[in-house]
C-alpha cells in the first residue's frame, strides 16, 4: 500500500514541495500542517490567495487541493494518519548563546521531533527537509528512538529549489538527494522515499537522478552546494570592483569565463550581492561547522564569501555617495526593487535591505517600489519609521521617481527595462542619476535621454 505523507511546516519549502508531490502521486494522500493558523487559512483560501508567490504554484494547488492535498492545523491527527513525515519547519540563524550569528536555531526542529514521538501510533519515516547542520539526523534519531514501541527512521532529503523557479525545479530537478542510514531499515526507508520521487507509474523523476548517500553526506552536500553557488557570486563581484577600477567590463569577463565548459555560465552575474533565505545562512553554518572541528583556515575561507558580499553593498552606497557630490542628506532616491531577486516577494537577506539602511543612515529620503515585495519591505524596515527620513513605499515606479535625484535599481524585475525612461527622466531633479546594480538596463539609451549612469563592474 502507498504510504501517506504529512509535511510539518507550510512555508516556502513545505508548500510547493508537497503540492508537486501530491500532483505526481495522485494515489497518495498528502497533508501539510502548520502551527500558524493564518498561513493554513491562506493555503485553503477559496480565491487561492496563497501565502507565497511562485509562478505555476496556484495551478498545481488548484489541481490537487481537496483531492489528495490537504492543509490543516491539526498536526497530531496528520502525524497519526501518515507514515512518512517531512519536517519543513524554519531553522533560522541562532541569535543567542553558543554559535550566535552562525549556527542554526534548532528549537523548532526539536520541538517537532518530540511531538512526533509523543503522538506516533506506529513506525514512521521522518524526512529532514529543512536545511540542518550536519549530524542533526543522528540527534533526531536519538530523540525519536527513545520511544518504547515504535521505530523511527530519519532520512535527509535536502531541497535544492530556487525561489521563482520552484515549481519547474520540482517538476524537473537536476537531481534529488536522499541520505539514509546504511542499515536494512535505513535502506527500506530510502526505497520508500525513492518511490515517492519516481511518482505514480514512474512518471516523475527518472530513477538515475535520485541520488542516495549516507545521511551525513546528504546533510553536508546541501550546505556545500549552496556555499559553492554563493562563492561564485562573491568571486564575480570581487572581479567587478577591479573592472570598475581598470576599465574592464564584468559582463564581458563573465561571458568568456563561463564559456569554459569546466566553469559554465551560471551564477556569474555581478550585482548587489546574494540574498535569500539560504545562501548566507548555509555559508555561516558551514563556517560554524569548520570552526567546531578546528578547521579554522577553511572557516576563514568560507567567511570571506560573506565578507565579500557585505562589501558589495557598502560599495554601492559609497559609489552613490561619490557620484552625488559627497552628500546624500535629504536627497530623494527611488529604489527600484526590494526583493532579493526578481519574480518573488521574498525579502529575506535582500541586499536592498542593507543598502536601504545604509542610505537611511545618510538621511536619504528613500522611496521604495517593487511589484511584489512592498508588504515585506514595510515589515523589514518598520524600525526606520522613527528616523529623521523614514522610507516611503509605492507600487508605482513613476511615483517613486517623481522629483528624485537618483534611481537605484536593486532587483532585476523584467518590467523595469520596459518603463518609459524619458517620462521618468522628465519627472526627476537634474542631474538625474541611474545606478543599475543588476546591469539590466540599456545604459546607452539612458545616457542619450540625459541620465548619468552607473553600473556594477563597468
Ligand atoms: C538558492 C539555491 O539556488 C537553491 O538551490 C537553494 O535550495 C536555495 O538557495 P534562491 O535563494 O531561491 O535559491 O535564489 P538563487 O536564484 O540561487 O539566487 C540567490 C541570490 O544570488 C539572489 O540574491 C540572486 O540575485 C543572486 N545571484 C544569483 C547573483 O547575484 N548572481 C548570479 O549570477 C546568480
Ligand atoms: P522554509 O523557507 O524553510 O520553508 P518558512 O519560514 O517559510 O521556512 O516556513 C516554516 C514554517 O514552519 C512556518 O510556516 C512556521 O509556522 C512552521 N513551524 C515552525 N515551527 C513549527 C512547529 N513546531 N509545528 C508546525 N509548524 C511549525
Amino acid at each position: 500500500m502507498n504510504k501517506n505523507i504529512v509535511c510539518i511546516g507550510a512555508g516556502y519549502i513545505g508548500g510547493p514541495t508537497m503540492a508537486v508531490i501530491a500532483k505526481m502521486n495522485p494515489d497518495r494522500k498528502v497533508i501539510v500542517v502548520d502551527i500558524n493558523k493564518s498561513r493554513i487559512a491562506a493555503w485553503n483560501s477559496k480565491n487561492y490567495a496563497l501565502p507565497i508567490f511562485e509562478p505555476g504554484l496556484v495551478d498545481v494547488v488548484k489541481e490537487v487541493r481537496g483531492k489528495n492535498l490537504f492543509f490543516s492545523t491539526d498536526i497530531k491527527k496528520a502525524v497519526q494518519d501518515c507514515d512518512i513525515i517531512f519536517v519543513g519547519v524554519n531553522t533560522p540563524t541562532k541569535m543567542f548563546g553558543k554559535g550566535a550569528g552562525r549556527a542554526s536555531d534548532l528549537q523548532y526542529w526539536e520541538a517537532t521531533a518530540r511531538n512526533v514521538a509523543k503522538w506516533a501510533n506506529g513506525d514512521k519515516i521522518v524526512v529532514e527537509k529543512s536545511t540542518l547542520p550536519v549530524r542533526t539526523a543522528a540527534a533526531m534519531s536519538a530523540i525519536l528512538n527513545t520511544h518504547e514501541k515504535y521505530h523511527f527512521e530519519v532520512l535527509s532529503n535536502p531541497e535544492f529549489l530556487a525561489e521563482g523557479t520552484a515549481i519547474k525545479d520540482l517538476l524537473t530537478p537536476d537531481r534529488v538527494l536522499i541520505g539514509g542510514a546504511k542499515t536494512p531499515s535505513g535502506d527500506a526507508a530510502v526505497d520508500e522515499l525513492v518511490k515517492v520521487y519516481c511518482g505514480k507509474g514512474g512518471k516523475w523523476v527518472p530513477r538515475e537522478r535520485v541520488l542516495t548517500t549516507n545521511v551525513w553526506s546528504a546533510e553536508l552536500t546541501k550546505l556545500a552546494a549552496n556555499a559553492f553557488l554563493a562563492q561564485r557570486v562573491s568571486s564575480i563581484n570581487a572581479i567587478a570592483g577591479l573592472c570598475e577600477a581598470t576599465g574592464a567590463d564584468v559582463d564581458e569577463v563573465a561571458r568568456v569565463i563561463g564559456a569554459d565548459r569546466r566553469i559554465g555560465p551560471k551564477f556569474l552575474k555581478a550585482g548587489p550581492g546574494f540574498g535569500g533565505s539560504c545562501f548566507k545562512k548555509d555559508v555561516l553554518n558551514l563556517v560554524y561547522l569548520c570552526e567546531t572541528f578546528g578547521l579554522h583556515t577553511a572557516a576563514e575561507y568560507w567567511m570571506g564569501v560573506i565578507k565579500m558580499n557585505d562589501h558589495q553593498q557598502e560599495r554601492i552606497v559609497s559609489r552613490l555617495f561619490r557620484a552625488m557630490f559627497n552628500t546624500l542628506a535629504n536627497k530623494k532616491i527611488a529604489m527600484f526593487g526590494f526583493a532579493f531577486k526578481a519574480d518573488t516577494g521574498d525579502t529575506r537577506e535582500t541586499p536592498a535591505g542593507t543598502v536601504a539602511r545604509l542610505l537611511n543612515d545618510e538621511h536619504v529620503c528613500l522611496s521604495i517600489t517593487d511589484p511584489k515585495a512592498i508588504p515585506n519591505a514595510k515589515k523589514d524596515l518598520e524600525d526606520l519609521l522613527c528616523t529623521p527620513t523614514p522610507p516611503t513605499y509605492t507600487s508605482d515606479p513613476y511615483v517613486a521617481a517623481k522629483d528624485a535625484d537618483a534611481i537605484l535599481l536593486m532587483t532585476d524585475w523584467s518590467e523595469y527595462p520596459a518603463l518609459d525612461w524619458t517620462k521618468l527622466y522628465k519627472s526627476m531633479r537634474k542631474p538625474a542619476l541611474v545606478f543599475d546594480t543588476r546591469n539590466c538596463l540599456d545604459a546607452d539609451k539612458l545616457r542619450k535621454i540625459g541620465f548619468t549612469v552607473l553600473n556594477i563592474g563597468k
